[in-house]
């Protein structure tokens, strides 16, 4: 793998023979492919991992079990083939594995059936990304989403429990803007009582920036996060406050399935997005599929069981056995978790988003 692809690279257009693109049981179309790269990170948000389960002796994924950067790409490949047309990065913090602009720089030659390159993005604390923006953008990576969930010092500490500053974050938002990974989307989950004080300080500091300010409602993602309905703030209540200080007006999507309701202030101070996965799902578009790092497919971000695909490929299979593979995986897909919410009877394990990232 080389760092800096050659302006004469060639294009990748993977080719998966008589294969045509599945649409999944409710007929929707797979267009979003998220890899997570790594189980670990160097913050430990309450919400996510929090350290009482994430502490010194916790046993993250030895180096073997991970896919390698040319395992990625193999799947990926037969992904775009197959329709995917967005590719995000995501972790843990995917800015913690080693050689990722390499990785970039071979997604970055990828072409979809039609010619067009496939949509790059990726999603990181922001905590590496002053030192790295460059690289990224120049290995050929599109946009960068940060998470960043309070504006206070103090407060940010605690949710994130680490000894970042927010500052550190400011800046790699900046940087990233500044080398043009833009627009920049800064992500805020909230909760009540735990953050919902930051939602106007954050959207005032946000308002003309250029960036992108979403904001999510806490989700019972994962089994270690203790979710409760409780500490649901929902998307109409956070326009609502916003909308008294700022008056707002809704956004049409940009695409269908786009996960962010859009709203933009009228006085032209830029656009918010409220994702609310949890008061008004969107599993009818969700057209989302996510590879965890060590190679398991899993279709939605509440699974409990994923596909192996670092065993078919460790295994010897062809590149036209796993695109029918996968095929075959999208083909079946019923899952629409966030629309069932609730009405399931008995509990059971699902992945943790510090795994497979949202
Ligand atoms: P862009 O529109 O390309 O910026 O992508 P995006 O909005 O999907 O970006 P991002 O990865 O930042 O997603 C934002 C958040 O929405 C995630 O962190 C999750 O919390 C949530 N989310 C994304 N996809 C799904 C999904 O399929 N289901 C649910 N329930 N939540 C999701
Ligand atoms: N609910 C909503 N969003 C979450 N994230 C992590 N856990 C949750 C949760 N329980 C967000 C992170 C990051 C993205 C990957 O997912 O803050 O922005
Ligand atoms: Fe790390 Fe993101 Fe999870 Fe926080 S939410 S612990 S930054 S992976
Ligand atoms: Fe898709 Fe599952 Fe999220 Fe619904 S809950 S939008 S099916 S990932």
């Amino acid at each position: 793998m080389v760092t800096k692809q050659p302006k004469s690279a060639p294009s990748v257009r993977a080719n998966t023979g008589q294969l045509v693109q599945p649409l999944d049981q409710w007929h929707r179309p797979f267009r979003d492919l998220r890899i997570s790269l790594t189980d670990k990170c160097n913050f430990r948000c309450t919400y996510c991992m929090p350290r009482e389960v994430f502490g010194a002796d916790y046993q993250f994924m030895p180096q073997r079990e991970l896919l390698t950067l040319e395992e990625i790409e193999r799947v990926a490949i037969q992904c775009v083939a197959l329709g995917v047309r967005k590719i995000r990065l995501t972790g843990g913090e995917p800015l913690l594995r080693k050689n990722i602009e390499q990785l970039i720089s071979r997604l970055a030659l990828l072409r979809t059936p039609e010619g067009e390159p496939v949509e790059l993005a990726l999603t990181t604390n922001g905590t590496l990304l002053a030192s790295k923006a460059k690289v990224l953008k120049e290995a050929g990576l599109h946009r960068v989403t940060v998470s960043l969930d309070a504006l206070e010092d103090v407060r940010f500490t605690h949710l994130s429990d680490s000894n970042v500053t927010v500052q550190t974050v400011l800046q790699g938002i900046d940087e990233a803007a500044a080398v043009g990974l833009a627009p920049v989307k800064v992500n805020m989950v909230v909760r009540k009582g735990l953050n919902d004080d930051q939602i106007l300080p954050m959207a005032r500091y946000f308002r003309h920036s250029g960036h992108i300010l979403r904001f999510i409602e806490y989700m019972d993602v994962g089994s270690s996060n203790n979710w409760n309905w409780d500490e649901v703030i929902t998307g109409q209540e956070i326009v609502g406050r916003i909308g008294a200080e700022f008056a707002l007006e809704q956004v049409d999507a940009h695409y269908r399935g786009e996960v962010a309701a859009r709203w933009r202030y009228k006085d032209g101070g830029g656009e918010i997005g409220v994702i609310t996965s949890v008061s008004q799902p969107f599993c009818g578009d969700c057209t989302r599929i996510r590879l965890s790092p060590e190679g398991q497919l899993y279709l939605c971000l509440f699974a409990s069981q994923g596909y192996d695909l670092r065993a078919m490929i460790r295994g010897g299979s062809t590149d036209s056995q796993l695109a029918a593979y996968i095929h075959g995986v999208w083909s079946n897909r019923r899952d629409r978790y966030s629309e069932q919410r609730g009405t399931e009877q008995v509990a059971r394990p699902k992945i943790e988003m510090s795994y497979i990232g949202g």
